[in-house]
């Protein structure tokens, strides 16, 4: 029997929610919370006070890290203003395996005029145990085929580094998403599917769970759905959860951009 939690995104306060998923049932924690800049979601999340942000982030990373199998990992999205904080409460709990740089590629026009221009997100990489489950396989980055021209020699011939393609770095360059792109939803922090997804591919098995408490536009559910994972999550806005039921009712989710030859908006490292 399906559990009935599986695949279904609460549009309800994640604290609450937790409670319907038992204990060990979930593969990966892939979750972007309010970074408490300011923003309005409808519900002040993004605007409390640093000690109740803090408080508060606490609170919720203790009710949903029980949720984890033992070889399970978490991502949390956030910027640098909270993530020293917050990345010592999860050293506390868990190993931390990563600081990935997502260079969101804003481009170089005006910006700060007192110190320098933030143009990326922090995101820290999270496991419970050595033996975690990580698919290098499923996330290598194919070379292009300049550098495999330019392997040409006999002793490249059959290299199996050169066909399976590099494995990814820390630093993620992919493009915010515009307006005009066709993943865009009407959220105010969207997240690229690409960069989801890659996370999904090597985080989570085949057929496993991924929980993300912090919905928004559904990005998480979205691309679990699109690989061939589960998901269960959260939202607290209504008009938000009104999203996540529209994507994920299409028929055909838009797909990342395709690699131009010279990246520029798609994962480089
Ligand atoms: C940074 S956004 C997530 C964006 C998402 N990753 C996407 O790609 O669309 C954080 C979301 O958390 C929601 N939120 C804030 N507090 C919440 C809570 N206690 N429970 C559930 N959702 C909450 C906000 O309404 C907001 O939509």
């Amino acid at each position: 029997m399906t559990a009935t939690w599986l695949n279904q995104v609460f549009c309800e306060d994640a604290l609450a929610g937790l409670a319907r998923i038992p204990d060990g049932a979930i593969d990966l924690i892939l979750t972007d919370p309010p970074y408490n800049l300011g923003k309005d979601y409808g519900n002040g999340s993004d605007q409390q006070t640093v000690d109740d942000y803090l408080q508060w982030t606490e609170q919720w990373i203790d009710a949903a890290l029980p949720k984890l199998k033992p070889n399970g990992s978490l991502y949390i999205f956030l910027t640098w203003r909270f993530s020293p904080e917050i990345f010592v409460m999860l050293k506390k709990r868990m190993m931390m395996m990563n600081e990935i740089i997502w260079d969101r590629r804003v481009p170089s026009m005006g910006g700060s005029v007192r110190s320098y221009s933030s143009v990326h997100d922090t995101i820290g990489f999270f496991v419970r145990r050595k033996d975690y489950y990580f698919d290098l396989d499923a996330v290598r980055i194919p070379y292009d085929a300049e550098t495999k021209k330019a392997r040409t020699r006999s002793i490249f011939v059959g290299a199996k580094w050169l066909e399976v393609g590099y494995n990814p770095k820390d630093l993620w360059s992919v493009s915010r998403l515009h307006r005009e792109h066709p993943e865009r939803a009407d959220h105010p922090t969207q997240k690229p599917l690409e960069i989801i997804e890659r996370m999904v591919k090597a985080s989570c098995p085949p057929d496993g769970v991924v929980l993300d408490l912090f919905m928004g536009s559904g990005t998480t559910a979205i691309a679990a759905k699109r690989t061939g994972r589960h998901y269960v999550g959260f939202e607290l806005n209504p008009e938000y959860c009104a999203i996540i039921n529209e994507r994920l009712a299409l028929p055909e989710i838009p797909a990342p951009p395709k690699k131009p030859k010279k990246p520029r908006n798609s994962i480089t490292s």
